[in-house]
Parts: C-alpha cells; sequence; structure tokens
C-alpha cells in the first residue's frame, strides 16, 4: 500500500472536525472523498500536508508515520497538496509562481517540469507573464495544479478543484488530473461534486461530520440508492 490512515482524529481546540477516520489509497490510484459542507475534507487534506496535526491515528506513506512530520518534511518525501481556494500568489506571474513551486530544483529540471506544465496547460504559457490576481478563476486552478506538478511527488492531494468554476472547466481540468494519473501520479481527491469526482476515480470513500460512511468502487457509489439521494440529486 502506498498510502494509508489510520483511525485519524483532528480537533479544532475542543471541536471535534474528524472521528477516527481510516482510508487507504493504492499506488496508481485515484481515490476520492467526497463529502458536503463542512464534513471534515480539508481538514483531513491539511492534516496529510502536515498544516495541522492529529489528536490521534497514523498517516503512513512509503511504510512511515507522517503525522509528526513538518509540511516542509511532507513535501520533500513526495506528498504535495494542491490546496483549497487555489492559494497562488497574486502579486506574481505566472511563471513567477511555477518557478516558487520548484525551488529546490536544479535550473534544467525546473525549466523542464515547467514545460512540461504549459504542455498540459497552453493558456498557462499563453498567460506566463500576466498576474496571478489578474487569473480567471479556472486559470487560477490550473495554475495551482501546475504548482503541485512543478514541486513534484508521487501522491497529489486535491482539495476540491472543481470549486467555482463552470462544468466546462470542470471537465477540463478533470480530464488532466487523469492524463496525469496515467502518466504515473497517485491522485487523493476531495470533492463535493460527487458526480464529477467519482467519474474520475477508481474508488471512493463518503465522508459526513467527520465518518466515514460508505466506501467502494466508484462505479458501485454512483448505482448506492445512498449515494445518489444524497449527492448526485438522484
Ligand atoms: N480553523 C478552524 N477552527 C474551528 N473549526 C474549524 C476550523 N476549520 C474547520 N473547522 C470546522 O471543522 C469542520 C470540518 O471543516 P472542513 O473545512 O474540514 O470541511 P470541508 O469538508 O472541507 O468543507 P467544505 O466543503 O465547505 O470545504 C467544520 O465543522 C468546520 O467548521
Ligand atoms: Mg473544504
Amino acid at each position: 500500500m502506498l498510502f494509508s490512515v489510520r483511525d485519524l482524529h483532528v480537533s479544532y481546540g475542543n471541536i471535534k472536525a474528524v472521528h477516527g477516520v481510516s482510508f487507504d489509497v493504492e499506488e496508481g490510484e485515484i481515490v476520492t472523498l467526497i463529502g458536503a459542507n463542512g464534513a471534515g475534507k480539508s481538514t483531513i487534506l491539511n492534516t496529510i500536508a502536515g498544516l495541522q496535526h492529529p489528536t490521534q491515528g497514523e498517516i503512513v506513506y512509503r511504510g512511515d508515520n507522517l503525522a509528526r512530520l513538518s509540511a516542509h518534511e511532507i513535501i520533500k518525501r513526495g506528498v504535495v497538496l494542491v490546496p483549497e481556494g487555489r492559494r497562488i500568489f497574486g502579486n506574481l506571474t505566472v511563471y513567477e509562481n511555477l518557478r516558487l513551486a520548484g525551488f529546490q530544483l536544479s535550473r534544467a529540471e525546473l525549466e523542464q517540469r515547467i514545460k512540461r506544465v504549459y504542455s498540459y496547460f497552453p493558456r498557462l504559457e499563453e498567460r506566463r507573464h500576466q498576474l496571478g490576481d489578474t487569473l480567471s478563476g479556472g486559470e487560477q486552478q490550473m495554475l495551482a495544479v501546475g504548482r503541485a506538478l512543478v514541486t513534484g511527488g508521487d501522491l497529489m492531494l486535491l482539495d476540491e478543484p472543481s470549486m467555482g468554476l463552470a462544468p466546462i472547466l470542470v471537465q477540463q481540468i478533470f480530464e488532466i488530473l487523469a492524463e496525469i494519473n496515467r502518466q504515473g501520479k497517485t491522485i487523493l481527491l476531495v470533492e463535493q461534486n460527487a458526480h464529477m469526482a467519482l467519474k474520475l476515480a477508481h474508488r471512493g470513500y463518503v465522508l459526513e461530520t467527520g465518518h466515514i460512511v460508505l466506501s467502494g468502487p466508484s462505479q458501485e457509489l454512483v448505482e448506492s440508492p445512498e449515494v445518489q439521494r444524497a449527492y448526485l440529486g438522484g
């Protein structure tokens, strides 16, 4: 198993947000955690990325427990977060944003990775000298994914890449995620957009108020009456 979360508990002060969540991600998979507002999706991803610390539980990646490591150390091991709300640098250009995401790389490696990002997202290359703040929402999301690709790593954590985007742009971004996965990247995706997430992912878990209530291959979840009713408007 590439990645495994075991009995994860996370609190904000005395408010518990995540109550004993466990799930796995195998090498090469796309796994999604779907859930409504406040279910705990971002809390789980931020905790994996080391931005928050669990009160209990293990986060095992390639056999090591990440739960006590710093965010920096976790990135170095190859677990890279694309945060909610596309946190890019608004006062830097597209190119500068990409370059900063790979500051640890050699010049040649950096330029090669930026080139690869431009091949996935030609729009970013066209806009490489434009400031982050002035990009459209969809372009900012592309840049956020692009930055994670420059940073590298084997496991990409994505926090609601569909948020605020028109369906056509969501479609485009999800197609690129599928391509990135075919090229070898393992993906853990959290989404409120259950329809798109289950279309993309191999397997999924349904999160409700900090608990996993259902899991299985995406096709099974799509067909499940509970998921249909609660998340797919069926
Ligand atoms: N900094 C914080 N302080 C206190 N409570 C918080 C904090 N951040 C999140 N929470 C609470 O933790 C719970 C889970 O929040 P989280 O952001 O993980 O949900 P989410 O599933 O990502 O929701 P959304 O789909 O709206 O992004 C919520 O009840 C939220 O109010
Ligand atoms: Mg969230």
